[in-house]
C-alpha cells in the first residue's frame, strides 16, 4: 500500500483561517414569551419578556413605578421586538441579547459607571459592587442601572433589559460593531425598547415607566457638610458652630457610623453622644438639619434589641438550610434584613422612627449593595453561569417565592431606600423627605438622592464626577452628585476649591471624606481658600430657585437636572463629543477647571451667545473658547434670553424665602418663569404655589401671574440688566 504524497494545496489552505464556524450556541429556549406595545408620552415602545421554561410565573419588576400612567400595554399576537434583536437562551441560566451597532451609534445611559459618556468600546457589568478603587478598570460600580441609549444623528432608541440580575454589556468592545448583553438569571427578564424618537423624549418615556423624582425639599438642595466621622457630640456642635461663624451657608450636618454603639443600627452611642435629641434640637434652632447613616447589617447579637426582634420576625436573608446569612461589616459579624419583602420593609422602618422622633431630618443608606468585607467577590466578573440558587449565599423572598440572592441583588439598594422613604412619608405626611443611597437599580429615583460613594481627591476623579452624573441623569437619577473634595486621600486647597467650582452644580452637594483623611472643611485650608468657598457657596445658594425649578421641570418632564451639551444641541456634531462641560439645566453652560495648575481651559459653546455668570460680554456659540477662571470664578456662563431668579444669599434655607430676590435678565430680550413655595412640604401638589411667566424687552420686566397658592412672604424684588438694578413688583 503506497503513502498518499502530500497535498499541498490543502494543507496552504489549512494555514489560512477559514471564515469562523457559525459560533452562536443553540438556542435552548423553551418557555413562554410575551410581546407587548404601548404609546408612552408619544414615544413607541415594545415590550419583550421571557421566562424559562418550568419559571412559575413571568418575572415580576421592582423598577417599574406602580404610579405610572404607562400601563396601557397591548398584546402583539404576531411580530417580532424590532431594532434588530436577535436573542437566545444558551444555558439554564444564561441567556443572550444582540443586535448591530451602527459605525457611529453612541452608547449612552446605563447608570453609574467609571466611564466616559459613551459608554461604547468596553465590557460593562451591570452588578452592585462595593469597590473604592474607581479606575479605568473598575467593571462595575455601586449602582445597576440596565438602561443604554442608542443615539444616532439625533434620533435616539432605550433598551431596558429589566432584571436585578448580573448583566454583562459588550458594547462593541474591541472596536467590534455588536451590542451583546449576557444576562445570567433563571427569572427571565422584560426587555424594553423605548424609541425611535429625540434623547429627551426617551428619557421622558423611561422616567414616565420607572418614576421621577419629587421636589426635595429645599433644605436638602443646600450645603451639606459631612464627615466620616464627628463622632462625639462636642464635634457635631462645634462644626455648626464654625460654619456659622464663619458665614458658610449650609443647611446640613451629616453624621456618619460612630454615633450609633458598636456600629449597632438605632443605637446611639452615649457616651459620645449624652443628648442626642437635645443637640439636634438646638442645631435646628441655627437652621441646621441632620442626616444619619445606616447600614443594612445588624450586628448578630441575640442580647442586642434590633438582632432579636429582626430574629424574631424572620427578617433576615436565609440560607438553603433556613441559617441567617453572616457577613462581615462595621459591626461585625451582621444579618442582613430581605428588603424584598414589605414586611421587612415596614419593620425596618419601624425601628428607624425612633431616630426621626428625635429629630434626625433624613437617612442616608450606605453599604446597601450589600457589601461585606468578607465577600469580596460575590460573583465572578467573567462568569458565564449563575450558581446553583442554593449556592447564591442566600434566598430572598421575590414576588415568585424564594429565589437566590445574586438573581435579584441589584435590587437590593433601592429597597432599603424604599424602607426610608416609606418611613418618612408615613411619620411626616406632608413634608417631602430626603433619603440619600449608595447602591440602586432602575426606578432608584422615586426614593430620593444617590452619591458615587467611595471617590478619591484627585483631579481626575473630579473630572470623571461629570460624565458619572450625566450619565445617571439619563438613567433617570437627576439627584446625584459626589463626594465634594474627595472621599479617599487628601485634598488640598487647589484642589477642594476646583471641586466647589463644580460642586456647586451638583444637585446633591455635599463635602465627605474619609477617616484618617486631612480635615476637608471649608475653613482647613486657610484663608484665601475659605474666601473663595464661601463665595462659591453663596453662589449655589442664589442659585436655588432656578435649581428647584429644574426639579420641577424633572418631574413633568424626566429631563435630568445636569444635561450633556447634545440635550440641547442634537444637531451640533462638535457638542455630541463633549463630556467636561455641561447644561446645568437649559440655560446654565458649566465648564469648569479640571486639571491641576491651570488657569485656563477651552470651552465650547452651542449656537447662541453666552454671558459669563461673573460678568463681561457675551461669547459666541457654534465654536471654542478659551477662557480664564482664576481661584475665584464660577466657571458657568448663562445663555443669552435668560431670566435668571437670583436669590440673596442666606445662611440656611429657611430664611431664603424672606431674602430679596433678583431677575436677572441676560441681553435685550429674555424670558423666564419663576416659582414660589413653602420649600418643605407637599402643598405645591395641592396648588399652594406661586407661579409667574416673566417677559424682559425694550429694558423692562414684565410678569405675568399663572398661580397665586402661594401668599407673599415680604421679600423684596429686583430686576438686573447690564449691572443695573431696579425694584420690582411682582404682581399678585
Ligand atoms: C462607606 C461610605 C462612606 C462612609 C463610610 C463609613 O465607605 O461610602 O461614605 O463614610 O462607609 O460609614
Amino acid at each position: 500500500m503506497g503513502i498518499d504524497p502530500p497535498d499541498w494545496t490543502r494543507a496552504r489552505q489549512a494555514v489560512v483561517p477559514a471564515a469562523p464556524p457559525e459560533a452562536r450556541p443553540k438556542d435552548l429556549f423553551r418557555g413562554g414569551t410575551r410581546l407587548e406595545t404601548a404609546i408612552i408620552q408619544g414615544v413607541p415602545a415594545t415590550r419583550l419578556a421571557g421566562w424559562p421554561r418550568g419559571a412559575r410565573r413571568e418575572p415580576v419588576s421592582f423598577a417599574l413605578d406602580p404610579a405610572s400612567p404607562a400601563s396601557q400595554w397591548k398584546p402583539v399576537r404576531r411580530g417580532s421586538f424590532g431594532d434588530g434583536l436577535v436573542w437566545r437562551q444558551e444555558a439554564e441560566s444564561r441567556w443572550v441579547f444582540e443586535r448591530p451597532l451602527a459605525e457611529d451609534e453612541r452608547c449612552l445611559g446605563l447608570g453609574e459607571l467609571y466611564r466616559g459618556l459613551d459608554r461604547r468600546g468596553k465590557t460593562h457589568w451591570l452588578f452592585t459592587t462595593d469597590d473604592p478603587h474607581h479606575t479605568e478598570s473598575s467593571p462595575a460600580l455601586y449602582q445597576a442601572i440596565p438602561f443604554v441609549i442608542l443615539e444616532r444623528g439625533g434620533l435616539a432608541v432605550g433598551w431596558f433589559l429589566d432584571s436585578p440580575a448580573p448583566q454583562r454589556w459588550d458594547l462593541g468592545t474591541d472596536l467590534g460593531a455588536t451590542l451583546r448583553i449576557t444576562l445570567l438569571s433563571r427569572r427571565g427578564f422584560q426587555l424594553t425598547r423605548l424609541g425611535p424618537a429625540p434623547l429627551p423624549a426617551v428619557v421622558g418615556a423611561f422616567t414616565c415607566l420607572t418614576g421621577r423624582t419629587e421636589l426635595p425639599p429645599r433644605w436638602s438642595l443646600g450645603h451639606q457638610q459631612s464627615r466620616w466621622s464627628y463622632a462625639t457630640e462636642r464635634e457635631v456642635r462645634q462644626v455648626a458652630r464654625e460654619l456659622r461663624r464663619r458665614r458658610i451657608p449650609t443647611d446640613t450636618v451629616v453624621i456618619d457610623i460612630d454615633y450609633m454603639e458598636d456600629y449597632q443600627v438605632f443605637t446611639i452611642d452615649q457616651a459620645r453622644f449624652p443628648r442626642f435629641a437635645r443637640m439636634i434640637g438646638d442645631l435646628r434652632r441655627d437652621g441646621f438639619r441632620v442626616v444619619t447613616i445606616l447600614d443594612p447589617g445588624v450586628k448578630r447579637d441575640d442580647t442586642a434589641f434590633v438582632h432579636r426582634r429582626g430574629r424574631e420576625r424572620r427578617a433576615f436573608c436565609r440560607d438553603a438550610k433556613g441559617e441567617p446569612f453572616v457577613g462581615r461589616v462595621w459591626a461585625g459579624p451582621s444579618c442582613f434584613p430581605d428588603f424584598l419583602r414589605e414586611d421587612v420593609r415596614a419593620w425596618w422602618g419601624e425601628e428607624a422612627e425612633a431616630l426621626v422622633r428625635l429629630g434626625v431630618a433624613g437617612i442616608w443608606n450606605d453599604m446597601n449593595e450589600p457589601s461585606a468585607f468578607d465577600v469580596p467577590d460575590w460573583l465572578a466578573t467573567t462568569a458565564t453561569e449563575l450558581p446553583r440558587e442554593t449556592d447564591q449565599r442566600f434566598l430572598q423572598e421575590a414576588p415568585e417565592g424564594p429565589t437566590g440572592h445574586l438573581e435579584v441583588r441589584s435590587v437590593y439598594g433601592s429597597q432599603m431606600a424604599r424602607a426610608a422613604w416609606d418611613l418618612l412619608r408615613r411619620v411626616s405626611p406632608d413634608e417631602r423627605p430626603f433619603v440619600l443611597s449608595r447602591s440602586g437599580y432602575a426606578g432608584m429615583q422615586r426614593f430620593g438622592a444617590v452619591w458615587l460613594g467611595d471617590n478619591t481627591s484627585w483631579f481626575e476623579h473630579l473630572r470623571m464626577s461629570i460624565p458619572m452624573l450625566l450619565s445617571m441623569g439619563l438613567s433617570g437619577v437627576p439627584f446625584a452628585g459626589a463626594d465634594v473634595g474627595g472621599f479617599g486621600h487628601d485634598a488640598d486647597g487647589e484642589l477642594i476649591v476646583r471641586w466647589y467650582q463644580l460642586g456647586i452644580f451638583y444637585p446633591f452637594f455635599r463635602n465627605h471624606c474619609a477617616m484618617g483623611q486631612r480635615a476637608q472643611e471649608p475653613w482647613a485650608f486657610g484663608e484665601a481658600v475659605e474666601r473663595h468657598l464661601r463665595r462659591l457657596i453663596e453662589v449655589r445658594y442664589r442659585l436655588l430657585p432656578y435649581l428647584e425649578s429644574l426639579f420641577v421641570e424633572h418631574a413633568a418632564t424626566g429631563a435630568p437636572i445636569l444635561r450633556p451639551l447634545f440635550w440641547h444641541a442634537p444637531e451640533d456634531r462638535e457638542a455630541r463629543e463633549i463630556d467636561d462641560q455641561f447644561f446645568f439645566g437649559p440655560d446654565i453652560l458649566v465648564a469648569p477647571i479640571l486639571e491641576r495648575a491651570r488657569r485656563r481651559r477651552s470651552v465650547y459653546f452651542p449656537a447662541g451667545r453666552y454671558f459669563p455668570f461673573d460678568g463681561g460680554p457675551p461669547l459666541g456659540g457654534g465654536r471654542r473658547h478659551s477662557v480664564e477662571f482664576g481661584y475665584d470664578a464660577v466657571p458657568a456662563f448663562v445663555r443669552e434670553g435668560t431670566i435668571l431668579p437670583l436669590v440673596d444669599p442666606a445662611p440656611h434655607t429657611d430664611d431664603l424665602s424672606r431674602a430679596d430676590l433678583t431677575f436677572r435678565c441676560y441681553g435685550g430680550r429674555a424670558r423666564g418663569r419663576y416659582r414660589e413655595d413653602d420649600g418643605l412640604t407637599l402643598g405645591y401638589q395641592r396648588g399652594e404655589v406661586s407661579e409667574w411667566e416673566l417677559r424682559f424687552a425694550r429694558g423692562a420686566l414684565c410678569a405675568v401671574a399663572r398661580q397665586l397658592g402661594f401668599p407673599a412672604t415680604g421679600r423684596r424684588y429686583f430686576v438686573e440688566h447690564e449691572g443695573e438694578r431696579t425694584s420690582f413688583t411682582l404682581p399678585r
